[in-house]
């Protein structure tokens, strides 16, 4: 017999017809109120589980999963899990890192270039027909290249992008991170700092660290105060490693010149969020990492991930081993 697998987003139907050669598929489109019973009864019957981030399954959730051996994440991030508790049972949560790297970094850049140069706001302008004569100095934008890039949270993607701003644009990159980087330093000839010294000497914050207990808001109005007033906040992580309410009001004020984020503390973010009323935010729908290629990549590494753990083989991709 086939180990049950509980599946809980829509896969493409190569994957999906790999993950059922190995696996006895319990198989879910998410998890909502219309299905929550038959969901959490296949939680109950499932030695492994493969899903996307947007779900969240908090311990009380995972309680119920009593024959559990492997949670497999078709994403980098792990928050939706508490990894503490699975470790504690000994079941290794696997996640994708690696195949997003260069995607998200693109989309960081493009919330770079589209906070700069005003570009969202620029085009809808032209659309509505509001484009009546040659653009005066309260319309330009910045400059990017040469300017000073702060990463907060020099993994693979901040490296990502440290390589583009550096090579590409030309850029001083400056970084805070648990520990050094000392590929990017020689790389890309990143400085090392603490989060303050970064926020008051940055042309542009990006912020990629993991949401964890230790990030979760780690940048507020005191940090936001300590940017400078033509700075622009770039934030790829997720949503609750800021405050969300002192990022508005620093937009409003005008504190700094503007943001660009993929990520926000409720997604899908509400229309009548005070963000959706600035033209100095630029909004994405948390795609870091959605195109057709990468998309796909990442479900096949989960799926590899599913297979491999659940023989007992977690050297790779497990994010609390
Ligand atoms: C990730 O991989 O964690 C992205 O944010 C998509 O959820």
């Amino acid at each position: 017999m086939k180990p049950k697998v509980l599946l809980y987003k829509p896969l493409p139907d190569d994957e999906r017809q790999r993950l059922a050669t190995h696996f006895d598929i319990m198989e879910f489109d998410g998890f909502h109120r219309d299905n929550e019973i038959e969901f959490l009864a296949a939680l109950r019957e499932a030695e492994g589980i493969i899903g996307g981030s947007g779900i969240k399954l908090p311990t009380e959730r995972l309680e119920q999963a009593i024959k559990l051996k492997v949670a497999s994440t078709i994403s980098v991030g792990t928050d939706q899990y508490d990894l503490d508790y699975l470790a504690s049972r000994n079941i290794p949560v696997m996640h994708t890192p690696g195949v997003l790297n260069e995607t998200t970094a693109d989309t960081l850049f493009t919330l770079i270039m589209c906070t700069a140069r005003r570009a969202l706001e620029l085009s809808n302008m032209v659309k509505e027909g509001r484009w009546k004569h040659t653009i005066g100095p309260e319309l330009y934008g910045t400059d990017v290249h040469g300017k000073t890039l702060g990463i907060i949270g020099m993994g693979r993607i901040g490296q990502a992008l440290a390589k583009r701003a550096h090579l590409g644009f030309d850029m001083k990159i400056q970084y805070a991170n648990r520990r050094r980087n000392l590929q990017a330093e020689q790389d890309y000839k990143a400085q090392y700092m603490d989060i303050d010294s970064l926020l008051a000497s940055s042309d542009f914050v990006c912020v990629m660290t993991p949401l964890t207990a230790e990030t979760a808001g780690m940048i507020g109005e005191k940090e936001f105060a300590l940017m400078k007033p033509d700075s622009i906040f770039i934030n790829g992580s997720r949503g609750k490693v800021i405050d969300e309410s002192a990022l508005i009001k620093a937009l409003q004020t005008k504190q700094i010149r503007a943001a660009g984020l993929d990520v926000f503390q409720q997604e899908p973010l509400p229309a009548d969020s005070p963000l959706c009323q600035l033209d100095n935010a630029v909004l994405f729908p948390h795609i870091g990492s959605a195109t057709l290629e990468t998309r796909h990549n990442m479900v096949v590494c989960a799926v590899d991930n599913l297979i491999r753990a659940m023989s007992g083989d977690y050297s790779q991709n497990c994010a609390n081993g």
